[in-house]
């Protein structure tokens, strides 16, 4: 199946799992933002609450509403069959998710969501990515701020370099934000199956085709003070190094030896030593079923930060990278990274999907592949810095 045949379907746009609170912000902000012509469709469980969340949208009576379950494989598949791009904010993934990557992958709609779960991220590679590729799918994971500042970003100051040497990125993350019941609830369920995380990369390991004649590596570094952006170094247990690792592996652009790390950035050793001590307790609890169900009662799903606190919340990722005896220092920063931006992300790289002149690829990508420069062109006018803050 070619794209174009794809441009029959009713609708452009499917946002599967509307009703929640990232997908009620991403639909708002589509809906202010969509341009003349869009064909849209909110899409979930309860018809009553996408009515309800349609009658609040600027242009509502425009946007379509499909009813889908992820216990109901055909609602699933009629879903994608139904959409040039299919956008899923229900988590966890690794719960909830496969059943619409397989539809997609079998339609040929583009896939997004928001997972931050290597585990899943994996699976998919292993089970779906070669049907993609057959149809023309793209399956893109991980499409908010987990990964797409570290992922562009690392993208943006490798385009900084110098072509065809040795490269070193390391990437600093400092945000002033909190997280939905959502989130929480995805951590807590990753955090719970640290077996099937590494069991899920060694199967992908055994799948996935060997690089030849370039090296691309993201260890996970050790804190450290790092003199370069004055903050203490604290390595972060997240999926975007491993986003920025595939992205390095399918572009050429990132030379033929290529390390990135990720680093949480803290100024204030006594902090640094507090964040390390509270993620360790929150691993550590989410291996007792008790003590998860406790934590996860903290924050039910559908909760998250209110217009006021997100208003004040930031987060800026700085980058240094080196090579061919140049260092470049660059910086993505904008608004409340978990929920804010995450939606004008998420809605700004279906648009890309659905509207921009991409390079052509299909199967499992990451945003830096599919979308690059389209993606941060897109992003940088919607209000998120991408910028060189020095050189030498
Ligand atoms: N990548 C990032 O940076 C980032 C940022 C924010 C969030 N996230 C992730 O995004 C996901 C959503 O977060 P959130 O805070 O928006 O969560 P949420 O408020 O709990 O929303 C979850 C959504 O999934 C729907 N859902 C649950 N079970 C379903 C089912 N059986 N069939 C169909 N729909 C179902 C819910 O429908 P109802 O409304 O009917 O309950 C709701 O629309 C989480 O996995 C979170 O980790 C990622």
């Amino acid at each position: 199946m070619s794209r174009l045949n794809r441009t029959d379907r009713p609708y452009d746009i499917v946002l599967f799992g509307a009703t929640g609170f990232v997908g009620t912000l991403t639909a708002e902000y589509l809906a202010a933002h969509a341009p003349e012509g869009l064909r849209w469709a909110i899409a979930g469980r309860s018809e009553e609450k996408l009515h309800r969340l349609r009658e609040g949208l600027p242009g509502g009576s425009e946007v379509g509403v499909l009813r889908a379950d992820v216990s109901d494989p055909a609602s699933l598949r009629e879903l994608a069959e139904h959409a040039r791009v299919v956008a899923t904010t229900v988590g966890p993934y690794v719960t909830h998710g496969e059943e619409l990557v397989a539809a997609c992958a079998d339609s040929g709609a583009d896939y997004l969501d928001l997972t931050g779960e290597p585990e899943f991220v994996d699976l998919m590679y292993v089970h779906h990515d070669a049907r993609a590729r057959e149809t023309g799918a793209r399956l893109v994971h991980a499409c908010g701020f987990d990964s797409v500042p570290h992922d562009l970003g690392a993208y943006f100051t490798v385009r900084q370099l110098p072509e065809g040497v040795p490269l070193r990125v390391d990437g600093f993350v400092t945000a002033d934000a909190t997280f939905s019941g959502g989130t929480f609830a995805s951590a807590l369920n990753q955090f719970a199956r640290g077996r099937q995380l590494l069991a899920a990369a060694r199967d992908r390991g055994r799948h996935e085709p060997r690089l030849v004649g370039r090296r691309v590596c993201a260890p996970t570094g050790a804190p450290r003070f790092a003199p370069e952006v004055g903050a203490w170094a604290l390595p972060l247990p997240t999926i975007d190094a491993q986003i920025v690792r595939r992205s390095a592996q399918a572009l050429e652009r990132y030379g033929p030896d290529f390390r990135y790390r990720e680093y949480a950035a803290v100024r204030h050793l006594p902090v640094a030593v507090g964040g390390v001590a509270a993620v360790g307790a929150l691993i550590a609890a989410a291996q007792l079923p008790p003590a998860r169900r406790w934590l996860s009662d903290r924050l039910k799903p559908g909760e998250g930060p209110g217009p006021e606190k997100r208003a004040k919340s930031w987060f800026k990722v700085r980058f240094v990278g080196e090579g061919g005896g140049r260092r470049v220092y660059t910086e993505v920063a904008g608004g409340d990274p978990g929920y804010d931006e995450t939606a004008k992300i998420f809605a700004e790289a279906a648009l890309c999907l659905a509207f921009d002149d991409l390079p052509p690829t299909a199967g499992q990508v990451t945003t830096a592949v599919a979308m690059g420069d389209a993606l941060t062109e897109r992003l940088r006018r919607a209000g998120i810095t991408f910028r060189v803050a020095g050189s030498r």
